[in-house]
């Protein structure tokens, strides 16, 4: 396998509180990696490096052997879903609306491939296709936090990032969301490899 994303001895504080030191982590394509630690320990500061929202002060990041300071932050931010902690869903926009965004963007005119993208993803989500027309406002948190999965992979992206994507989930159906929806269709748990 070859490596997709690679920290090298990132260094990061803010302010005098140092969050990060001495950080190194190769992840491989095809790899699914989970970050386990306290609360403020660093998990979301070291995702949002990936996608350049976050600068380490020393180290770089690189994704295919490239390092992110050189990269198109647009390009680069298109190909990574990210599904945010807490689900930030654009709140003027309906769920089909929400999904559609960044596929919208990838498929131009092709209307009907985003149709479909959003349908296929709203399913293996579990949610009602009834819902397409409503507002965040008038969904459930989980329901909610299920969009916005769903809107991370709905451009299909190379990589991506979840912050802690299932907290609004319930313990029932989260089991199923995880491994029957998206991990089984493209490696299968065998594949993943968990680190601490
Ligand atoms: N913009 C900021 N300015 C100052 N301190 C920050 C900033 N962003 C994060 N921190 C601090 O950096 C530390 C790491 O934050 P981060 O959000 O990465 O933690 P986390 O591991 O994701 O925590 P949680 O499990 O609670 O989500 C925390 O102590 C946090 O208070
Ligand atoms: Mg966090």
């Amino acid at each position: 396998m070859s490596t997709l994303i690679e920290f090298k001895n990132i260094k990061k504080s803010y302010g005098e509180k140092v969050v990060m030191e001495n950080f190194d982590l190769q992840v491989d394509r095809g790899e699914f990696v989970t970050i386990i630690g306290s609360s403020g320990c660093g998990k979301t500061t070291a995702l949002k490096m990936v996608n350049g929202l976050i600068h380490p002060d020393q180290g770089d990041i690189l994704i295919d052997g490239e390092n992110i300071r050189e990269k198109d932050q647009t390009q680069l931010r298109r190909n990574i879903g990210y599904a945010i902690q807490g689900s930030v869903l654009f709140p003027h926009m309906t769920v089909e609306q929400n999904i559609s965004y960044v596929p919208d963007l990838l498929n131009g005119r092709n209307r009907a491939k985003t149709k479909e993208a959003v349908s296929k993803w709203m399913k293996i989500v579990g949610l009602d296709e009834e819902l397409k027309e409503r507002y965040p406002a008038e969904l459930s948190g989980g329901q909610q936090q299920r969009v916005g999965i769903a809107r991370a992979l709905a451009a299909s992206p190379e990589i991506l990032l979840m912050d802690e994507p299932f907290g609004a989930v319930d313990e029932i159906t989260r089991p199923h969301l995880l491994w029957s929806g998206w991990l089984r269709k493209r490696e299968g748990p065998a594949a993943c490899r968990r680190r601490s």
